[in-house]
Order: C-alpha cells, then structure tokens, then sequence
C-alpha cells in the first residue's frame, strides 16, 4: 500500500466532500445565523434540528468551494483546524456545529460536524479528494486488526502503530489537542520516566506528577485538587490523566481496579478524560482472570504493546531484505511492460513517456480536458459485465489520482506477470471504452 501525507488527526475521521458541478452559492444571512461561526463561536445559538438538515444539504450538495467535515475529534477548535487546512490554501470561514450533548467548556468544544471554505474551490476539491482518498485505512490486515481490538477492548475504534511510545503520545496528543495543555500523571509512570520527554517537545502537553505509590496508585484526594479547568488564560487546562495497568516501574504490579473505577468517575464528572498505558494490559487482565473489556470501561483510551519498541515490524522488514530486495527488478520489468501496453493501445487519451519509467512508478498524463484522470481512475476500480464477457478474467486495478491531468500507479510484490498481462488488458479495454463514449 501507499502511503500519503495527510494530517493523520483527520485520516480516520470519515469526512465527505461535496464534489459537484452545481454553482456555488454562497451561504445566506440565513444560513450564517444558524451555523456556529469563527469568530462567535461560543456565542451562537444552537440551531434547530430542521435548519441543521437543511444546511447540512445545503453545504453538502451544492457548494464545491467547502470541504465538509463528517465528524469531527475531540477538542478541536477553529483555529487548528484553520492552521491545519492553510497548509492546502488560503482558508475562508471555519463553521463548527457544537455538540448539544457533549460536555463543552469555554475552551474546549465538541462539534457534531463542521465545514472549511476555501478561497479556491479547486483547492476545495483537491482536500476533499485527499480526506476522502480509499487509500487511507486500504489495507485489510491492519483493519482486522484494528477491528479486532476495538472490539476486544470495547472501543469504539483502534490504531496499530509502531511502537507503544508513539501509541501514548497519540493519545496525549488527542487529549490535549492545544499545546500547554495539562496531563496528570503517575511519577514513575513509563509516560513520564521513559518516554524521552516526548508528550512535552512533540505534544506540548505539562505534566502534573503525583508520587506514585508502591502498589502503581497515586493519592486520589491530590488528583482531585490538581485538576484545573478555569477559564483564566493564566491557567493550564487539565485534559487527562494517565494511568498505568500493569505498572512497569512498581514491578509489574496489577492496579486495582477499584482504584482505576474511582479515578474515572472523579475524572469524567470534571470532563477529564482517562488514558491508560495498558502496554501490558492484557497480563493485566490474565492477572485478574477478567475480560480486558472489564479493565477498559475505566478508561476513555489505551494504549497496548504487542511488542517492545517495533521488534515485529523490523522482523517484516528483515523477511523484506531477504525476500523482497532480490526481485525488485521484476516490479522495474512490470511497470515498463504494462506501460508499453497501454501506450500500444491506440488511444489518443493518455501519454506516458516511456523513456521516464525507470523503477516501479509509472504516471499517465490525460490528454484530453473532457477525460480528466478521476474517470479513469474510478473506472479501473470498477468490473463491468460486458469488461467480464469480453475479458475472461478481470482484475480491479488501484492508481492514484494526482490532479485532473496525472494519474500513478506502482508495481510492487504482490502483483505478478500474470496480474500485469490482465491490468494491461483492462487499461486497453477502458481506453477502448472511453473512446467509444466520446463519439
Ligand atoms: C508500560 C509501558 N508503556 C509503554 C512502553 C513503550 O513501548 P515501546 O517500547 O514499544 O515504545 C513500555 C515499554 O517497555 C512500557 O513498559
């Protein structure tokens, strides 16, 4: 699979875009008055169930300079996201829709879904393509897994990540999504002693150490004077606090459950959320003869070691130098043959300059503006009877779109002879398709 850069705050998140050619229309008085603004956030009222529908319509269908935004992560706010979105261009009016039924403060909002006007709806189309690019979340075995433990552990979603240390510096980084932002944690936690720092220089997450006590447990009656949420800039904001089951440093020992329970309700009725470093939570559970699940319901996150500092993924990369390395000239081999395929069906569509394919990328420019690159790209996804009746056997080919004009695939490991000799039938067979249409 490739790989993107997007910002992997919003990969996960399930934002659709309008992609229409309707005109664009730019939102009424009305409109406004009803969506939560920039600048007037906090003063906006909420609106009511039928003009949320109708805008929500409204901004979905018919404006191709918004980029529409499904669902939203904790704690964001209009100025991250506005700092996010700039990267891609100039960004108009940020709309956020407060959640009614979430516990908001002043400083700290949920929002049901939102939407980000661009200055050019080109870019608008060009974001919106990339949140909702099919590749982010491709691969299967990464979603079983991550499937697999949300259910386990009764979550609603899971990320696999390399090591544990990037899983609880996510997770410090979702909790306290502004920097300076405050986290409680146990002093021998493994976040605080081990982690080279990294929630405060990557995160800008404070840390607030409560002394840990021989058996993993800190003083509860400190956390509770130790949570700070006033609306005085002067102040750091609590977000979190951080648990550790087993506890490493206190010698593997098991939390008490009752102790985690007790820090969760303390926790959630000052809108603080719980994390737990639970790289071991599964000897936890053994430990306690408990379903994992049992341990989890005293916790908003979790973050679970599969191994020590990535040793499976360096044992897959090994299996790659053995393995994978001595046929790398195949893919080189691959990309030119199918590459000369397609440039032997007699097509006036698309260009590739053959001279350029030297490894396993290939791009294919189209040459004509009524074919831009996303028709083709959505056609080689798909598998028409008449491609099966025609073809025999078929296969589904991904590329990637660039921009109207550039569209890449790559070959790699597991595409065989076999599966270039059927891609390159189904780019002829397109083509072919496309031509026809045209006349
Ligand atoms: C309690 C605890 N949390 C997190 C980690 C970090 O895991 P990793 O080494 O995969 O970054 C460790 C590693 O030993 C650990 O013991």
């Amino acid at each position: 699979m490739e790989s993107e850069i997007v910002d992997t705050r919003f990969s996960n998140q399930n934002m659709t875009n309008v992609d229409s050619e309707n005109d664009t229309e730019t939102p009424n008085d009305d409109t406004n008055e009803n969506i939560t603004d920039v600048d007037s956030e906090i003063e906006t009222e909420t609106p009511s169930d039928d003009t949320k529908k109708r805008d929500k319509k409204k901004r979905k269908n018919e404006d191709p300079g918004i980029v529409y935004l499904s669902r939203i992560p904790p704690l964001m706010n209009v100025k991250i996201i506005r700092n996010m979105f700039s990267v891609y261009g100039d960004v108009g009016k940020i709309f956020l829709q407060p959640d009614d039924k979430a516990a908001n403060t002043k400083k700290g909002r949920m929002f049901t879904e939102g939407w980000v006007e661009f200055e050019d709806k080109k870019v608008a189309k060009s974001v919106a393509t990339k949140l909702n690019s099919k590749q982010i979340g491709e691969d299967e075995t990464i979603n079983e897994l991550q499937r697999r433990m949300a259910a386990m552990f009764g979550k609603e979603k899971a990320l696999f990540v390399p090591t544990g240390t990037m899983g609880n510096l996510l997770s410090m980084c979702v909790h306290c999504p502004s920097r300076g932002e405050e986290a409680i944690l146990g002093s021998r936690s493994h976040i605080f002693v081990h982690e080279q720092g990294g929630i405060a220089f990557i995160a800008g997450v404070l840390a607030s150490l409560i002394e840990n006590k021989p058996d993993g447990t800190f003083d509860i009656e400190i956390m509770k004077q130790r949570i700070r949420q006033i609306d005085d800039p002067h102040f750091p904001y609590t977000r979190v606090v951080c648990l550790e089951n087993t506890h490493n440093f206190c010698g593997g020992k098991v939390v008490p459950l009752s102790f985690m329970e007790e820090v969760y309700n303390i926790a959630k009725s000052a809108n603080v959320n719980v994390h737990l470093d639970g790289a071991r939570v599964l000897n936890a559970a053994t430990a306690l003869n408990v379903p994992v699940k049992d341990i989890l319901k005293h916790t908003d996150t979790v973050n679970m070691c599969f191994s020590k500092a990535g040793g499976i993924l360096a044992a897959a990369a090994m299996y790659a130098l053995d393995n994978v390395l001595p046929r790398l000239h195949l893919d080189h081999e691959h990309a030119k043959e199918l590459s000369k395929g397609i440039m032997a069906s007699h097509n006036d569509l698309v260009n590739i300059d053959l001279s350029g394919v030297h490894t396993n990328i290939v791009f294919i420019t189209m040459l004509k503006d009524n074919v831009p690159s996303q028709i083709l790209h959505d056609r080689l996804l798909q598998i028409t009877e008449e491609e099966k009746r025609e073809l025999g056997d078929v296969v589904i080919v991904k590329t990637v779109v660039y921009s109207d004009k550039l569209l890449r695939f790559v070959l790699h490991n597991d595409v065989s002879s076999d599966d270039v000799e059927l891609t390159k039938k189904k780019f002829q067979f397109i083509l072919q398709e496309i031509a026809e249409k045209m006349k």
